[in-house]
């Protein structure tokens, strides 16, 4: 579905991403661990468009996305959580899932019937007419999928959702996760939560230094001696 081919991205001098290639099989749960300056959430910018890469390909369901922007990717089924949550914090919950369902060009009383239905699908209904600025972390993350849903994704990229989230939380979010998967819907999760991501993962990719250096399943990643020396320190122990 996704396939990322050589992809390298230059920041001044800096090469954030470099070379990287994986690909993302229709209704897998991929995972993308790393750490801090790795250049996960920049990989993330250039399957949405947001960054072009130096070098490298981007392909979704078979098309090339070099020529398309960030609106055309959402339109194709590319949807994806920032990583600091930045909701419209002056607009009601609704309302910022509505900007979600009205960027698939859905007429507004569809969109709205979208949004009421991604609201009811994520439990936030009671919630629609609060302020987004008013919520706690945990539901300013949910807002951030909700309004992610609500464009009608058929891959949904999660830059780190679990960050500061109590166990019931993260256990709720594996919960919502495993259930969109099972509906269709294909995931790149970027996480740091690592018992988390190896619970959902079918297949995690370690980034390091803007390099993937391992991909396989979470128990031979939590096993592999190079990724506990950049970035696991210890092999991790059972839940
Ligand atoms: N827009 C940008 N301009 C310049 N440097 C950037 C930009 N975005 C990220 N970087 C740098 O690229 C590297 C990778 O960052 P990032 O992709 O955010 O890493 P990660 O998400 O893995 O923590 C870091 O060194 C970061 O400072
Ligand atoms: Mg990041």
């Amino acid at each position: 579905m996704l396939e990322v081919q050589g992809v390298t991205v230059d920041f001044d001098g800096l090469r954030a991403v470099d070379a990287a290639s994986f690909r993302v099989d229709e209704g897998c749960i991929v995972g993308l661990i790393g750490p801090n300056g790795a250049g996960k959430t920049t990989l993330f910018n250039t399957v949405t468009g947001m960054i072009r890469p130096s070098a490298g390909t981007v392909r979704f369901a078979g098309r090339d996305l070099a020529r398309l922007d960030p609106a055309d990717r959402s339109r194709l089924g590319i949807a994806r959580t920032f990583q600091i949550v930045k909701p419209f914090g002056g607009l009601s919950v609704r309302d910022n899932v509505l900007v979600g369902a009205l960027t698939r060009g859905q007429a507004v009383a569809e969109a709205r019937r979208t949004a009421e239905a991604t609201l009811e699908r994520l439990t936030m209904t009671h919630l629609a007419d609060a302020l987004a600025a008013s919520l706690p972390l945990a539901l300013r993350k949910r807002l951030e999928v909700a309004r992610a849903l609500a464009t009608g994704p058929r891959l949904l990229l999660l830059d780190e959702i679990m960050g500061g989230l109590n166990p019931t939380e993260v256990n709720e979010t594996l919960t919502l996760i495993r259930a969109l998967n099972a509906e269709g819907l294909t995931f790149l999760i970027i996480e740091h939560n690592m018992h988390a991501i190896m619970q959902i993962a079918e297949t995690v990719l370690v980034l390091n230094q803007g390099r993937l250096i391992a991909e396989g399943e979470p128990a031979a990643i939590t096993r592999d001696p190079q990724v506990i020396a950049v970035y696991l320190g210890e092999p991790l122990e059972p839940a």
